[in-house]
C-alpha cells in the first residue's frame, strides 16, 4: 500500500506568537510537493486559528494540528478544546495521548479512545501517540507494551474511518533524550503495531494507517529512520523548533 509520509512538528509548549510567524515565513516556498510528503505543525491552541490563516496567505502546504483535543463537541468542560471548534477553524487534526499528557496530566487509554472517536467524527486526523513506558525491550520479544495501548485505546473506533488514524510510536525513554532505539527495534515495533492494527481492524485498513516514529529524531538520524519499511513519518519535538533542521527532515522523507 502506498502511504504518503507525514512529518509533524510538535512544538509542545514553546514559541511566542512572533516566533510562530517567523517560522512560517521562513519555510515559505521551501516545502516539497504535498503529493510526496505531507507536513503538519502542532502548536498551542492559542496559535492555531492564526496559523491556519497565515498558512493560507503564504500558500504553505501545511496542516495545522492541535496537541490535544476534548471528546465532546460542546458543553460544560471548562478549559477543554472542542473537536468541532477545531474543525470549524480548519485545524486538520490533533495529537492524542502524547506520553507527556499520559504521564503529567493523567491521560488514559480510555480518554484516548474517546478523543480518537470524537476526532474522526469531526473529520480531524487523530495522531495517536503510543509509548513504551517501561524498560528497553528485546526486539525478539513479541509481547510488547504498545500492543496494550493500541488494543485498549483504539477498541470501539469506527472501522470505516480507522484508516485516517496516524500512530506515533514514541518510546518514553527516547523523548527529550539524546538517543533513539536502534533501527532494528524501531522497525520491529512498527511491524508489531501494524500487525495489531490488522487484528483490530483489517489488513487492508492496517496497510493504509501511517506509523510515525518520535523521540529524539534529528537531521542526523531522520533519513535512516524514514528509510524503514513500516515507518511512514516522524513526530518531531526539539528538532522541529528550528526551520532549517525541520526542512531538512521533511526532505529526508522523499
Ligand atoms: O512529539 C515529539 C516527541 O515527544 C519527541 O520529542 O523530538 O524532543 O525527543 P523530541
Amino acid at each position: 500500500a502506498e502511504r504518503i509520509p507525514l512529518i509533524v512538528a510538535n512544538w509542545k509548549t514553546n514559541k511566542k506568537v512572533a516566533e510562530v510567524y517567523d517560522f512560517l515565513q521562513e519555510i515559505q516556498g521551501k516545502l516539497p510537493d504535498a503529493n510526496k510528503v505531507k507536513v503538519g505543525i502542532a502548536a498551542q491552541d492559542i496559535y492555531l486559528h492564526e496559523m491556519v490563516k497565515q498558512s493560507k496567505e503564504l500558500k504553505l502546504p501545511v496542516s495545522v494540528i492541535a496537541e490535544n483535543v476534548h471528546w465532546a463537541d460542546e458543553g460544560s468542560y471548562t478549559g477543554e478544546t472542542s473537536p468541532a471548534a477545531l474543525a470549524d477553524i480548519e485545524v486538520s487534526g490533533s495529537i492524542i495521548g502524547h506520553y507527556e499528557r499520559r504521564k503529567m496530566f493523567k491521560e488514559t487509554n480510555g480518554s484516548v479512545g474517546l478523543k480518537v472517536t470524537a476526532s474522526l467524527r469531526n473529520g480531524l486526523i487523530p495522531i495517536v501517540a503510543i509509548a513504551e513506558d517501561t524498560t528497553r525491550y528485546n526486539p525478539d520479544d513479541e509481547d510488547m507494551a504498545p500492543l496494550t495501548e493500541i488494543a485498549v485505546g483504539l477498541a470501539g473506533v469506527d472501522r470505516q474511518r480507522a484508516e485516517n488514524i496516524v500512530i506515533a510510536y514514541e518510546p518514553a525513554w527516547a523523548i527529550g533524550a539524546a538517543e533513539t532505539p536502534s533501527l532494528e527495534v524501531i522497525e520491529h515495533a512498527a511491524r508489531v503495531i501494524r500487525k495489531s492494527l490488522a487484528i483490530l481492524f483489517s489488513q487492508e485498513v492496517a496497510d493504509k494507517i501511517r506509523i510515525q516514529y518520535g523521540g529524539s529524531a534529528t537531521p542526523e538520524n531522520s533519513k535512516d529512520i524514514l528509510g524503514l519499511e513500516d515507518i511512514d513519518g516522524l513526530l518531531i519535538g526539539r528538532a522541529s523548533l528550528e526551520p532549517t533542521a525541520f526542512l531538512s527532515m521533511v526532505n529526508d522523507a522523499i
